[in-house]
C-alpha cells in the first residue's frame, strides 16, 4: 500500500484506492411500454489510485454512471464492483462531491466537514482530521466560518473536503467545478491533484470540460452512442492520455487528441 503524507500532516492515510469495475451495466427509465434505456452494456474497469475522467454529452447518463457507483440508483442489468465486491445500497467506501456544493447553512465549514467523517472515529481523532483536511484545501483559518460567508470556489472546497474525511477508496465527483470562474476552476484543478497525491484514492470526474479532462485523467472514457444504431449510451471511447502528471495546460501534444474528443462530443469548427 501506498502511504502519502498529507502537507502537514503527521500520520499517514491509512486507506487504500480501490478498483472498481463496471459489469455490463444497464440502466432505463419511463414505465414499461416505452421504457427509455439510458445506460447500456457499460463494462469497463478503474484501476486503484486511476483518476478516470467521463465525458459525454448532457443527458447520456454519466451521473446515473456515478450513482451506480456510488449506490445511489440501482442498475436494470449488470453490477458494479468496488474490490471486487459489488455495490448493493449507499456503498461507504465511496464518497461523492457534486457541482453544487450542498453544504448545511447554519453549520461552520467544520461542522459540515464533521459529516463526511466515518461514524467509526472518536471526536478526538474525528476534529485532528477535520482541521487536517481544511488545511488541505487551503481552508485552515476559515473553520469556524458559515457557508454564505465564503465564496463559491472556498464552498466548494468544503465540499470536496468532506468528501475525503471518509478516507474514500473511490471518489466520485460529478461536475464538481462546473459553477467556478475560470481560475478558481484551474486552481480546483491543481488542487484535486495534490489531494490525489496526498490521500490515495480512485477518482472518476464527470466533466463537460475536454480541457479539464486532459489536464487531469489517466484515462477518459467517452460515454455516448455507438454505431449500432442501438438506443442508450456506452463505452464509445476509452483512451489514455499520453505524458505524467502534472502536465502543461494545453501542451502540444494533447492537440490532436483534444480535437478528436471534441469531435466524438460533437463539437466541430474547433
Ligand atoms: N430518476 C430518474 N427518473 C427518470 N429519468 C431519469 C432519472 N435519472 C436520470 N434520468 C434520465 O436519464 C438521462 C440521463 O441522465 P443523467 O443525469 O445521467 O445525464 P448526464 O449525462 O449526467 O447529463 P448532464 O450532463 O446534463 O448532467 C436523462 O434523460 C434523464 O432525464
Ligand atoms: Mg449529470
Amino acid at each position: 500500500m501506498t502511504t502519502v503524507l498529507a502537507p502537514g500532516s503527521t500520520r499517514p492515510s491509512s486507506k487504500q484506492a480501490l478498483g472498481v469495475r463496471f459489469a455490463g451495466l444497464g440502466r432505463g427509465f419511463g414505465p414499461a411500454q416505452e421504457r427509455r434505456t439510458v445506460l447500456r452494456d457499460v463494462s469497463l474497469e478503474v484501476q486503484p489510485g486511476e483518476i478516470l475522467a467521463i465525458l459525454g454529452t448532457s443527458g447520456c447518463g454519466k451521473s446515473t454512471l456515478l450513482r451506480a457507483a456510488a449506490g445511489l440508483d440501482v442498475p436494470d442489468t449488470g453490477e458494479v464492483l468496488i474490490d471486487g465486491t459489488p455495490v448493493s445500497g449507499i456503498d461507504e467506501r465511496c464518497a461523492v462531491a457534486f457541482q453544487e456544493p450542498r453544504l448545511l447553512p447554519w453549520h461552520t465549514l467544520q461542522a459540515n466537514v464533521a459529516i463526511g467523517l466515518p461514524k467509526s472515529s472518536s471526536a478526538s481523532a474525528g476534529k485532528a482530521k477535520v482541521l487536517e483536511l481544511l488545511t488541505l484545501v487551503g481552508l485552515d483559518g476559515f473553520a469556524k466560518h458559515r457557508p454564505r460567508e465564503v465564496s463559491g470556489g472556498m464552498a466548494q472546497r468544503t465540499s470536496l473536503a468532506r468528501a475525503l474525511a471518509r478516507n474514500p477508496g473511490v471518489l466520485l465527483l460529478d461536475e464538481p467545478f462546473g459553477a467556478l470562474d475560470a481560475l478558481t476552476r484551474i486552481r480546483m484543478q491543481d488542487l484535486l491533484l495534490d489531494v490525489h497525491r496526498a490521500q490515495p484514492t480512485t477518482v472518476l470526474l464527470v466533466t463537460h470540460d475536454v480541457d479539464e479532462a486532459l489536464q487531469l485523467a489517466d484515462r477518459i472514457l467517452v460515454l455516448g452512442r455507438n454505431d449500432d444504431g442501438r438506443e442508450g449510451s456506452t463505452v464509445a471511447e476509452l483512451v489514455t492520455v499520453p505524458g505524467e502528471r502534472p502536465r502543461r495546460r494545453n501542451a502540444d501534444g494533447l492537440g490532436a487528441l483534444r480535437s478528436s474528443l471534441l469531435s466524438m462530443l460533437g463539437v466541430t469548427g474547433h
